[in-house]
């Protein structure tokens, strides 16, 4: 693990810090629907907390003799004028029944839109905040990805992004419309009677320190089913793409024994979560149902003494009904904003990594004019502090030239390469273009004057035409198919049915190696570069293609800085200078004549590959 990562998860910053931070980023853009969004619904809250009222008439209009308050009477008055509602009593209630139904549905239309509002603006955050994970994601060196599997990057983005949705619509919205209710209730209760109200605010008081209490081992247990469900997406994700391997060497039963290790775990994680939610949810609600009885009695008391009317027993009742929902959306809210918050680290972890490798504020980009010259000044590097891949390298590559790599497997040939392109720095010295220190140039220009040939082809799941011209996607066909001929691809391209049209699978599992290969050079031979890169081009290539695709390289290699890394001695024998390396160093340097003459491992590696029946594999 990065040590970067590691410091990340000890320090992790307060839980109420993280969700505003996380709000602060996303509501850009989204200020406006969502306050519309929340006025509405508090207006909706408004229009809730009028709805015992009617009942309260009914009731005292059934159970009291003589008029009804003023208000009521007057506004009754009014409408008999206009409408025929009958005898005094019964125009009272007609008129009440009526303001009930208005009410739920004024409370209805009013919650319809303002859920819309407030829905699609999380949705909408959660799109802003997944590109940006994902643009930040592609944007890390290799060094990263080195240490982070492809799954749990995957549910950062796809899933861990939602964080910022659950945290708005489950969080902070739910928080507001309760406590807003929530303080509308104990103002009608206080105002009608203070000692019943206080009653229902202790209750209340009490429901919320149990939801506190069960706030912290909710929030534990809800971080770990996140890594439990990351770790188990990366067990899939490593099975799968490596199934031939899978499926060769017999080992199904193995990783299904280790998934369903992983996916128990996931499990286990996942039902103490719910057993403490449930529990916690019963608890509040027992709690619940003793204040109800209470708040009854102390109402019913009252209005025995005539202190309250019959009317208010309903009301009181209603209220205290009322106060279960927000105490309820409350105790859900926290551990919503709990498990969003969980997920907001996680997005945070990927977004506060500042790339290592990044332009200098004083990197100026390559002109046109690039010459090629590539100069290894005492460069050392290692992947790791305690080890070490490449040694104090001295190389000095004259621009328009070629030169070899060559040395065994594990000597740091790859590595070279990649310290060219700039996917890592070197810890120690420099590497040179045209003289100017590859930090002092804009990563972007840089990768734009170098075409490289990875050892392993990187092809993506489109057709062979988007594949090739993923180097250059405004290529015109003809320089797709000049590319595809050079590299030798024309041929197998034509013979297919759908020509440079035809699909390729999920990493071009429909060709075989060496068509792999070669789509993967055309790539490079389309990106027209100033520097050509090719680690180890003929691998997987029988003899005939092995012998067309040189002669295409030498075209190639015509005006440009060309590094060759290879494992078959004969295929470097015309390189202006062959550089061997062995274990991070660089051992020999020469002409393929000059390295012959004298005894050294190149000549131990040519000896070795010129006996017909020993084949190269075991050289390296
Ligand atoms: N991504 C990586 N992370 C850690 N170590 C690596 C990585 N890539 C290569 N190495 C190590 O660095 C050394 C040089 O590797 P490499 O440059 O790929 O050798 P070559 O291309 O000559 O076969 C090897 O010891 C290898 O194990
Ligand atoms: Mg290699």
């Amino acid at each position: 693990m990065d040590p970067s990562v590691e410091a990340a998860r000890v320090a992790r910053p307060g839980a109420f810090r993280t969700a505003a931070r996380l709000l602060a980023l996303c509501m850009k853009g989204e200020i406006w629907p969502s306050t519309l969004g929340m006025v509405l619904m508090i207006a909706g809250s408004g229009l809730g907390l009028l709805q015992p009222w009617p009942l309260k008439f009914i009731v005292d209009a059934l159970t009291i003799k003589g008029p009804p308050p003023g208000f009521i009477a007057s506004t009754l008055r009014v409408i008999s004028r206009a409408l025929p509602i009958g005898n005094h009593k019964m125009g009272l209630i007609v008129l009440l029944c009526a303001a009930l139904l208005l009410i739920s549905l004024a409370s209805a239309a009013v919650t319809v839109l303002s859920t819309w509002l407030l829905i699609s603006s999380g949705l909408r955050m959660v799109f802003r905040l997944r590109c940006r994970v994902f643009e930040h994601i592609q944007r890390q060196p290799p060094a990263f990805h080195d240490a982070t599997t492809v799954g749990d990057s995957l549910y950062r983005i796809t899933w861990d992004t939602y964080s910022v949705q659950s945290l708005f619509n489950a969080g902070l919205v739910p928080a507001i419309s309760s406590l807003v209710t929530l303080a509308g209730i104990a103002a009608v209760m206080v105002g009608q009677d203070w000692s019943i109200g206080v009653v229902a605010l202790v209750i209340g008081g009490l429901l919320l320190i149990l939801v506190q209490r069960l706030e912290k081992p909710t929030t534990n247990l809800s971080t770990r089913v996140h890594e439990n469900e990351s770790r188990v997406s990366t067990r899939v994700e490593q099975t799968l793409t490596g199934i031939r391997a899978v499926q060769a060497f017999g080992r199904e039963n193995y990783e299904a024994n280790r998934f369903a290790q992983q996916a128990n775990e996931s499990l286990k994680a996942n039902l103490r979560l719910t057993l403490l939610q449930t529990a916690g949810q019963s608890g509040v609600a027992a709690l619940f149902a003793g204040g109800t009885a209470v708040v009854i009695w102390m109402t019913a008391r009252r209005v025995l003494h005539g202190e309250l009317t019959p009317g208010d027993i309903v009301l009181m009742v209603g209220y205290t009904a009322m106060l279960f929902k927000p105490l309820e959306t409350l105790s859900y809210t926290a551990s919503s904003i709990q498990g969003a918050v969980a997920g907001a680290h996680r997005v945070f972890e990927i977004l506060d990594r500042d790339p290592v490798i990044r332009n200098s504020p004083t990197a100026r980009p390559l002109g046109a004019g690039v010459a090629g010259t590539i100069e290894f000044d005492q460069v050392s590097f290692g992947y790791r502090a305690d080890q070490s891949a490449l040694c104090q390298v001295k190389l000095m590559i004259p621009a328009g030239s070629s030169v070899a790599m060559v040395g065994p497997s594990g000597a740091g040939k790859t590595t070279m390469a990649s310290l060219i392109m700039r996917f890592y720095d070197p810890v120690a010295g420099r590497i040179l273009l045209d003289g100017r220190d590859l930090r002092e140039i804009t990563i972007e220009s840089l990768r734009r004057h170098i075409a490289i040939v990875p050892q392993e082809p990187v092809l993506f799941d489109a057709s062979i035409g988007e594949n090739i011209a993923y180097s250059r996607p405004d290529a015109t066909p003809e320089q797709l198919h000049a590319a595809a001929r050079s590299a030798g691809a024309w041929d197998f391209i034509s013979a297919m049915p759908r020509g440079f049209d035809t699909p390729i699978g999920e990493r071009g599992v429909m060709l075989s190696g060496g068509q792999r290969q070669r789509i993967s050079l055309a790539r490079a031979f389309l990106k027209d570069a100033k520097i050509i890169v090719l680690d180890e081009p003929t691998t997987g290539l029988d003899a005939q293609t092995e012998a067309d695709l040189l002669s295409a390289l030498k075209r190639l290699m015509a005006g440009r800085t060309t590094i060759v890394i290879a494992h078959h001695l004969h295929t470097v024998r015309y390189m202006n200078q062959i550089i061997v390396l062995q274990q991070g160093r660089v051992i020999q340097s020469g002409t393929h004549e000059q390295l012959l003459a004298r005894d050294g491992l190149y000549r131990h590696l040519y000896d070795l590959q010129s006996q017909p029946h020993r084949t190269t594999a075991e050289v390296s």
